[in-house]
């Protein structure tokens, strides 16, 4: 089909332009009739004009304005004019200039619309916005999000590639290896009964990278894990992999530190401070209540057991026996300019946060005049002076108490409390980022259902050197050299120093539960390949999806994903998964099981 083909870009003309004759190409994102004069506003990617059929235009253009409607897309030639002063719209990056129209084309009409096109987020339901969602793609906050990403993927990919990294891709059919999460499995037609699998990472194929001597290894790389969606999560999403040799914790961390400090001045102009605050595991459980602590404000969590011993609270005592107590105190100065007003409900209503346990307690306390006051406050008459001054308590601020035999479980409830107390007063600034290192995480967890010890990470993390000789008499103390990048209190990065020697390797497995037989079956090639000179190395994996929802200021990583799934793992748009023929079947050797 013939065109008139576009010589400039809606968003991109200016005064400068003012008399050129020019061709916009885009859809029409508003129509207004004044009089005998018809105002059209088209948009492209690169923004928005207004363009004008006025009352001494040609009968045939106004028939032609006349009959576009919402989304229609359209060539117009038209002269570029600057606006009378009076009519300079300040909230139009173009509002300085309008097109007068000499010729329209339509080049598609458009069906009535399922929403309505915004210039910041469309307001429909979620499964409508994705079963349209090439037209939900055209609203403002999506094209914005959409550019993000974009320039947030290109930064990366300079920094890196000046630091002399290589950017190769690694398969997406492969073994399926345990890795953590559910594999995806696409079935071979040559090889009937056997599978390929979707990576959950490109883990062991970067390390093989690292056997063959590519020291600085990057990739965007499309994940698969077959495990329920939510808000920072999908069954496809991409990391930023990342692999060296010859390094160890400290280069990982700085490369991560300086890659993030360019990219995020490139994108956001944001100068953030570096070298990242880091909390060993422990203290960050202990202080945030989490392994992944939301450091843009303080409601530290802090011991309460001493307070306990000298109170009367036989239920609180009993379980400090054998137990843990924390608090917080929401107090003025903690939060600032912040007036806090709690009615009883409101704080009982952190009773739920806590999910209290069949052993595990909640209680608080309010300062008023001096003394404290409500809840639980009856066993503490002989030690308030002592608790108001240690907690710097003044009137109207409360404090609250949880207390559980388990120490990981008091560490979470308390840390469930902190993060509703932030959202319910407004410390989640979205436009402050801090980030942090979590280290010094356990290597092994034990996996109470299945009676064995299991990696936390995965079974490729080295254990720190000081570990090395008791990793089988005392898996539960050994410590990984694991680390976590945490943005905003959402685990953004994860990676760690490898093993790269064979022995080592066995034995994690086995302390693991996996026989030598089945180290062998899964991870053979591996293993091979220690045997082959293999280099120190250690990587990371930052997650794209992650990090652009945060920046982009969003709740969902679907705002910051073209096409993604919902929270059913289905795409209303083209309603997969769906069934396949019985000819694909057949050509696969597959059967289905009927319910
Ligand atoms: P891990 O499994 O911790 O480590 O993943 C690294 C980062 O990827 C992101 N991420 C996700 N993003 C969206 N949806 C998901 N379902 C999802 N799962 C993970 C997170 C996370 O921090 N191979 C190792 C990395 C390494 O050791 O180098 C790995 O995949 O931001």
């Amino acid at each position: 089909m013939e065109f008139l083909k576009r010589t400039a870009y809606c968003g991109s003309i200016s005064k400068k332009d003012d008399k050129k004759a020019i061709v916009i190409n885009g859809w029409v994102a508003k129509k207004r009739e004044h009089g005998a004069i018809t105002f059209l506003n088209i948009r492209d990617r690169y923004g928005v004009i207004q363009v004008i059929v006025d009352e001494n235009s040609p009968q045939d253009l106004k028939n032609i304005a006349n009959s576009l409607h919402f989304e229609y897309c359209v060539a117009i030639k038209g002269k570029v004019r600057l606006r009378a002063k009076e009519l300079i719209n300040k909230d139009m990056a173009t509002g300085e200039v309008e097109i007068l129209a000499e010729k329209i084309q339509i080049l598609s009409t458009c069906d009535v619309l399922p929403f309505q096109i915004n210039s910041d987020k469309t307001q429909a339901n979620e499964d409508l916005r994705l079963k349209y969602r090439y037209l939900d793609l055209r609203s403002g906050s999506m094209q914005r999000h959409i550019a993000f990403r974009h320039e947030f993927v290109r930064a990366i990919r300079e920094y890196l590639s000046a630091k002399a990294f290589y950017e190769i891709e690694t398969p997406t059919l492969i073994r399926s290896t345990p890795e953590g999460a559910r594999d995806f499995l696409v079935p071979s037609r040559l090889y009937p009964g056997k599978f390929y699998s979707l990576p959950q990472s490109p883990q062991l194929m970067k390390q093989l990278l690292m056997v063959s001597g590519f020291d600085k290894y990057f990739q965007i790389a499309r994940c698969y894990r077959d495990e329920d969606a939510r808000g920072d999560r999908q069954l496809e999403f991409t990391q930023l992999d990342i692999e060296m040799s010859f390094v160890d914790r400290e280069d990982v961390l700085s490369l991560i530190e300086g890659l993030f400090k360019d990219v995020l001045k490139k994108v956001k102009n944001l100068d953030i401070k570096i070298p990242f605050v880091r909390l060993a595991y422990k203290d960050a459980m202990n202080k945030y209540g989490s392994d992944k602590p939301d450091l843009r404000y303080g409601l530290e969590i802090k011991d309460f057991s001493k307070y306990i011993k000298k109170c009367t609270f036989d239920k609180a005592k009993s379980i400090a026996e054998k137990g843990f107590v924390r608090c917080i105190a929401i107090t003025k100065s903690e939060l600032k300019e912040k007036k806090i007003d709690y009615s009883r409900k409101m704080i009982e209503s952190y009773e739920e946060v806590a999910k209290t346990y069949k052993n595990s307690l909640f209680f608080y306390m309010k300062c008023e005049n001096n003394a404290l006051t409500s809840g639980a406050s009856k066993y503490f008459v002989s030690i308030q002076d002592e608790i108001i001054k240690d907690f710097n308590l003044s009137d109207g601020d409360v404090l609250l108490v949880v207390a559980d035999e388990k120490w990981k479980r008091v560490c979470t409830q308390a840390g469930g409390i902190r993060q509703r107390i932030a959202s319910d007063l407004g410390l989640n600034d979205k436009n402050r980022f801090e980030f942090c290192w979590i280290i010094d995480f356990p290597l092994f967890s034990y996996n109470e259902e299945e009676g064995h010890w299991e990696a936390e990470h995965h079974m490729f993390s080295r254990p720190q050197d000081r570990f090395i000789d008791t990793l089988e008499s005392n898996p539960g103390e050994v410590l990984g050299d694991l680390y976590d990048l945490v943005l905003n209190g959402y685990e953004v990065a994860s990676g760690s120093v490898r093993i790269h020697d064979v022995e080592l390797q066995k034995r994690i497995f086995k302390i693991c539960n996996y026989s030598e037989n089945q180290a062998r079956a899964a991870f053979g090639f591996l293993l091979d390949a220690f045997k082959y000179g293999a280099p120190p190395h250690a990587g990371i994996a930052p997650g794209v999806d992650r990090m652009c929802m945060i920046l982009e200021g969003e709740d969902s990583i679907k705002e910051v994903i073209a096409f993604p799934k919902n929270t059913f793992a289905i795409s209303p748009m083209d309603e997969c998964p769906a069934p396949v023929s019985q000819k694909q079947l057949n050509e696969l050797s597959l059967i289905i099981k009927s319910e």
